[in-house]
């Protein structure tokens, strides 16, 4: 074939500037999104995220909790994510710019979970026990237990952990025993309760079509 090198380089530069012309265009319109400064109040959005909740947010992606969590609600109209209260608005990608990677996930298995920390009841205590005995706080649930993240341990004499859990039932550890979250669990926590996008960027605001002022014909 007389032309087959033209054909080859010209196949490869058509492929080669497309590919290079989506990531460039991708680049441009999230690679420079900044914190969002309230004209009011003068604060920055999102906040970083903490030392500790930034190592919490390696153990949620270490044990792969992707597989059955979302970290994206869909605005309305795509889905009954709002009306299922996981979160007052959609997500958008300003609230992700403080996450090296980003969990979005595909399977929904339990709820989604990137606003868990506003719901009413989530506080510390709620996320340990359903961590360490899901079934102790959401009865029927397929959540797995991850109890490797804490330790079950005879109680010092006089010197219970502060940070025991207070189970009981058949949850409770053996007499004379006290269940001590493990740093990875403490971490892990503390990620979770940093998942709360409630803000309202104006990007975030529901699009509404304009109205076209005046008659037609
Ligand atoms: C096999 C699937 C599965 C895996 C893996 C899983 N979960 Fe869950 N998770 C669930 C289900 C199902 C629920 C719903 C519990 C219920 O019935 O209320 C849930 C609930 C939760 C909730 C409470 C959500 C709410 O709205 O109150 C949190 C927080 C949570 N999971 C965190 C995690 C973390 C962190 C990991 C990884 C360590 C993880 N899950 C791994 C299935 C899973």
């Amino acid at each position: 074939m007389k032309n087959g090198l033209t054909l080859f380089v010209g196949a490869f530069a058509v492929i080669g500037l497309s590919s290079v012309a989506v990531l460039f265009s991708a680049h441009n319109q999230f690679g420079g999104l900044t914190q969002y400064k309230d004209p009011v109040e003068e604060t920055l959005h999102p906040a970083p995220l903490s030392g500790i909740a930034d190592r919490g947010r390696l153990v949620y992606q270490d044990l792969g909790c992707i597989s059955c969590h979302t970290q994206q609600v869909r605005r309305d109209g795509f889905g009954s994510d709002i009306a299922r209260q996981w979160g007052v608005r959609q997500s958008v990608a300003r609230d992700y710019i403080r996450e090296r990677t980003v969990f979005l996930g595909s399977n929904r298995l339990g709820p989604d979970l990137r606003n868990v920390a506003a719901r009413p009841y989530a506080d510390a205590e709620y996320f340990y026990k359903l961590l360490y005995a899901p079934q102790s706080v959401a009865p029927g649930t397929n959540m797995p237990s991850y109890d490797f993240l804490f330790d079950v341990r005879p109680i010092r004499p006089g010197q219970p952990s502060p940070h025991a859990l207070q189970l009981s039932g058949k949850y409770a550890p053996p007499a004379g025993h006290e269940v001590v979250p493990t740093a990875r669990a403490t971490a892990m926590v503390a990620y979770l309760r940093s998942l709360n996008d409630s803000y309202e960027y104006p990007e975030a605001q529901p699009f509404v079509p304009a109205v076209k002022q005046g008659g037609g014909h």
